[in-house]
């Protein structure tokens, strides 16, 4: 039986850090207030230069270098992101223009925060398919270009960056020891829409727009939709959360985090947290995490890992992992 397994990955982070104390001098806000709300210290803002598109292609370097691939070892590019760099082509292409890669097929996927999951699940069905044998996935942002910075209730929650792994196919038994992804689990429901938004379009104002969000509606839905998908991810493998060695959440919120983590009785030492360092970089979030704790050492080959996410729309996953 076929399965995708991580082989390499990498991230890449804008050069400016932005402090919570700087916002202090930008709006009505406080260190404390963003600390105990949300778990954020600080996040990296993109500059002059700094894209989504070179923000994903520094990270996708990376991840070729650590699995010791090229460009040429790649059959898809799968970009997951809600910040483009231009509504179209789609970043994935720009991507694969930048790494010289000019076979193949690249193309994004949109489901804000759930993205990467969303990008991943994509991925394994092609390899699973039989459609691909090795594809890139990254997720990559740029949400400071869509933030309205005189809004405190949205500008001080998010940052930019990018992470990505290289998902190769593999020969295995089929069993839950194998490694590579073992089950993803998507959902989705448009009931939510107007939660949390972009109030602009190509197709309806003709702007970019700017994030829109009643965060305390999100939080309300977020623990219980997240806990129900990685519920249904262990029931469809058979396996039992006492077997998890490491929860990799969308970092959107030290709150949403901590409070499924306690609902599902993982204990916080197998939580990979990096919601302090990053603030929420939506669908860049997960690979950035998965990368620092694979960098340093924590994650392991063997491990079992799963991924979740939850975001506008509504969007919400989890993808199963043994590392
Ligand atoms: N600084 C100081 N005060 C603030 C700030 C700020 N930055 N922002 C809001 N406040 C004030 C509010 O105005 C409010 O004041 P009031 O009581 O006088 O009206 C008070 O703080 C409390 O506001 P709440 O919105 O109730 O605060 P809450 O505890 O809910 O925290 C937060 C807000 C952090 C946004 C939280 O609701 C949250 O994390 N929601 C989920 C967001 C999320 O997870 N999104 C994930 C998906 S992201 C994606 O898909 C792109």
């Amino acid at each position: 039986m076929i399965r995708s397994v991580v082989r390499g990955f990498g991230t890449s982070l804008p050069k400016r850090v932005l402090t919570n104390r700087e916002l202090e001098s930008m709006v009505d806000t406080s260190d404390e207030w963003i600390v105990q709300r949300t778990g954020i210290r600080q996040r990296y803002i993109a500059g002059e230069g700094e894209t989504t598109a070179s923000l994903g292609e520094a990270a996708a370097r990376e991840a070729l270098d650590r699995a010791g691939l090229t460009p040429a070892d790649i059959d898809v590019i799968i970009v997951a992101t809600s910040t483009p760099d231009n509504t179209f082509p789609a970043t994935a292409v720009n991507i694969q223009n930048r790494l010289g890669m000019h076979h193949g097929f690249a193309f994004d996927v949109q489901a804000v925060c759930s993205g990467f999951v969303y990008g991943v699940t994509t991925a394994d069905a092609y390899i699973r398919g039989g459609l691909a044998r090795r594809v890139l996935v990254i997720g990559a942002e740029t949400f400071s270009r869509i933030l309205d910075w005189t809004d405190r209730t949205t500008c001080v929650l998010f940052g930019d960056g990018a992470g990505a792994i290289v998902l190769e196919a593999q020969e295995g038994e089929g069993t839950v020891a194998d490694r590579g992804v073992l089950t993803a689990q998507l959902r989705s429901d448009g009931a939510h829409l107007d939660k949390l938004y972009v109030d602009g379009g190509p197709s309806t104002t003709g702007t970019v727009g700017h994030l829109r969000m009643e965060g305390r509606e999100v939080f309300k839905h977020a623990v219980g939709m997240i806990t129900d998908v990685i519920v249904a991810a262990f029931d469809a493998t058979g396996l039992s959360i006492e077997d998890l060695d490491w929860l990799v959440p969308h970092q959107a919120n030290r709150r949403i985090i901590d409070g499924s983590a306690k609902k599902l009785g993982i204990p916080l030492e197998k939580v990979v947290v990096t919601v302090d360092l990053h603030g929420n970089t939506s669908a860049a979030s997960i690979p950035l995490a998965l990368a620092t704790a694979a960098a340093d050492g924590r994650i392991k080959e063997g491990d079992l890992v799963l991924l979740e996410a939850m975001g506008g729309g509504f969007t919400w996953g989890a993808v199963l992992l043994r590392w």
